[in-house]
């Protein structure tokens, strides 16, 4: 791109301010500052405006869970569907790895923390082993696909291979990268991360199936005759993936999508919860649940709205391919945004100072035309790892891994 059409960008958009500093750059900078006008994406920050609108809810009502009572009763039925589906190569995995993991606040990409006490455990490393736990029972080896971002992809990658890939067989790991957007401060005004970078960060975890699109990763998908693909979070160390019994059982409903669900420990747990939205399936977030939902009750007297996501999803490929030509809703949200302030100087804000946009995966929820919710017990199947104490941290995390016998 040329000083002129950057130029032509930049005020179009309304942020010709990314150009101020160009003259004093080197010739190198400014090629860097060129090239990554031209990468960048100015339109979502048009969305600013709409912020209200966006978050607009239609009709909430409640979706009942298929409850681990009743999964019991089918338990052997489930899996035999599930393991025969793993074993003609039918279901694929997808690690979503692109987050920055700012809670938390190490450098590293997340899944490269180690957890350990006595001797590294590193929390890719748990969820490759619970990974191969199928593997072996299934005697079938399960493709894995990582999303990551520009922000950890080499370090991502380099991890993994020196670490021979925690025992998982290198052919059946595939790595793509997300695509990224620009984060700006409360006005919509782009910030700077350095005099030739603009602030850009990765475009929230909505965007991995057109990411796998646009990376050819979906042919494999195709060519491998991969009919169903579970995604989930790297910062859950019990995930259970791949998991025969769930696969099963959304096979055996005859629903386009699954999503692991748990019951809520607190009214105002801070997960999303499944509903019906305008009659479709749904997962309300825990900020726009009103006081209202949050204490409805079902005719056998529980909370109508029990069941929170744990951000493990299956979706059949086929129900995916009709939503790739629609558009997930933009979240606006409220984050730390490092920055280059007016003088030059790098700053690492400790309090939220603008906002990032982002589509999110809970939203592919809402395109599906049915979903089912299979409650697991999140006392073996849920340890988030969002920060470093507290709530869902390294601390509780590793209470939990010690509780399931896992030596750390
Ligand atoms: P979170 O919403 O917890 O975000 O991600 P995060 O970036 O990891 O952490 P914070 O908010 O900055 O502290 C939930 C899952 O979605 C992935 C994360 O890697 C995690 O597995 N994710 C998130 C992506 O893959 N890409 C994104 O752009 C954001």
């Amino acid at each position: 791109m040329t000083y002129q059409e950057a130029c032509k960008k930049l005020e179009e958009a309304g942020q010709f301010h990314v150009l101020k500093h160009y003259d004093s750059l080197t010739e190198k900078q400014k090629k860097n500052l060129l090239a990554d006008i031209e990468l960048t994406d100015f339109t979502v920050l048009s969305y600013l405006e709409k912020r209200e609108e966006l978050m607009k809810k239609g009709v909430i009502t409640p979706l009942a869970a298929m409850e681990i009572s009743e999964i019991e009763k089918s338990r052997d039925w489930f899996e035999e569907l599930g393991y025969r589906a793993i074993r003609q190569g039918k279901v694929g995995t997808v690690l979503l790895a692109g987050g920055m993991g700012t809670r938390l606040g190490s450098e590293e990409p997340k899944g490269m923390y180690d957890i350990g006490l006595t001797k590294p455990v590193y929390i890719f490393e748990r969820i490759l082993s619970n990974l191969l736990d199928v593997v072996r029972k299934a005697s079938a080896w399960i493709h894995l696909f990582i999303m990551t971002s520009d922000k950890n992809h080499d370090a991502t990658v380099a991890f993994l291979a020196a670490h021979d890939y925690f025992g998982y067989k290198p052919g059946y790991i595939h790595f793509f990268r997300q695509e990224m957007a620009p984060a700006s401060d409360y006005s919509g005004r782009v910030y700077m991360e350095g005099p030739d970078k603009i602030a850009n960060s990765p475009n929230g975890n909505g965007g991995w199936y057109s990411s796998m699109a646009n990376g050819k990763i979906l042919e494999i998908v195709k060519n491998r005759g991969i009919e169903w693909l579970n995604v989930f979070a790297v910062d859950n160390v019990l995930q259970r993936m791949a998991d025969p019994c769930f696969v099963g059982a959304t096979i055996a409903r005859g629903c386009s999508c699954g999503a692991k669900v748990v019951k809520k420990n607190a009214p105002d747990e801070k997960v999303g919860v499944m509903c019906l939205e305008d009659g479709r399936p749904s997962i309300v977030e825990y900020y726009d649940l009103t006081d209202e939902l949050m204490n409805a009750k079902n005719e056998k007297g529980e909370p109508a709205y029990y069941f929170g996501a744990i951000l493990n999803y299956l979706f059949e490929v086929r129900a995916l391919e009709e939503t790739i030509s629609r558009k997930l809703p933009l979240h606006i949200v409220e984050k730390k945004i490092p920055y280059m302030d007016d003088n030059g100087n790098f700053v690492k804000p400790d309090k939220p100072n603008g906002y990032k946009y982002e589509t999110l995966v809970l939203d592919m929820v809402h395109m599906m035309d049915s979903c089912l919710p299979f409650e697991v017990d999140r006392h073996y199947e849920f340890a988030p790892i969002k920060n470093m104490t507290g709530i869902d941290s390294v601390e509780t995390a590793r209470v939990l891994c010690q509780e399931n016998g896992i030596e750390l």
